[in-house]
């Protein structure tokens, strides 16, 4: 996959796993993985999919609604991908930390939901349920930071405690922060992702 990749400032840091939104590309969210953790390695991803010009992560039928055999297969294009790349880039898989955004958090939760060891930790932007109906994998040593609006015309509050509840469920320990901004990523929202991450959680 099209990816950028920075390598870490210090030994041991981890990998941040970078997944833009809708029409964005691997250049996007760079501001954001200086502010959760300026040492780790950064692997930023472009989306595979062309949704009129816009890249994506997975193919849509419409604004919320998934093809499901799409981003099944783009989700396992995704993990094999990383396997790759940290063979390539002799990255330590188990400190992969995912950071997406709207389209990227949907993909970077479908590989939570399929793959207990995708990521060690998950910072979500405004994420939907990927999938529903699926036996999710043993993520009891998986933290997720969701970001979320109580007015996101894209997720409703319902879906985005949906989403806390299947990730609960399945051993993850999950942090939901709330924002009033829509869809939109603020700074604000941000910062708390850095405090969550930075705290250690
Ligand atoms: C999606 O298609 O993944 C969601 O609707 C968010 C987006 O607009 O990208």
């Amino acid at each position: 996959m099209k990816h950028l990749f920075e390598p870490a400032k210090t030994p041991n840091a981890p990998t941040l796993v970078l997944f833009h939104g809708t029409g964005g590309t691997e250049r996007d969210l760079l501001p954001l993985a200086g502010r959760i953790d300026p040492n780790a390695a950064v692997l930023s991803v472009r989306g595979n999919v062309l949704e009129n010009g816009m890249p994506r992560f997975f193919r849509r039928l419409a604004e919320g609604v998934f093809d499901e055999e799409d981003l099944k297969l783009r989700t396992k294009e995704t993990y094999d991908f990383l396997i790759d790349a940290a063979k390539e880039y002799k990255l330590d898989r188990s400190s992969f930390v995912a950071i997406g955004y709207s389209n990227g958090a949907n993909i970077a939760g479908s590989l939570l939901f399929h793959y207990r060891d995708a990521f060690r930790k998950a910072i979500l932007h405004h994420p939907m349920v990927p999938l529903r109906g699926l036996k999710l994998p043993d993520l009891s040593r998986v933290s997720v930071f969701i970001g979320a609006g109580t007015n996101d015309p894209i997720c409703a509050p319902q879906e985005t405690e949906e989403l806390g509840a299947l990730l609960t469920g399945a051993g993850a320990s999950v942090e939901v922060h709330w924002e009033r901004y829509g869809h939109q990523l603020t700074g604000s929202e941000v910062q708390a992702a850095a405090n969550w991450y930075q705290g250690g959680k």
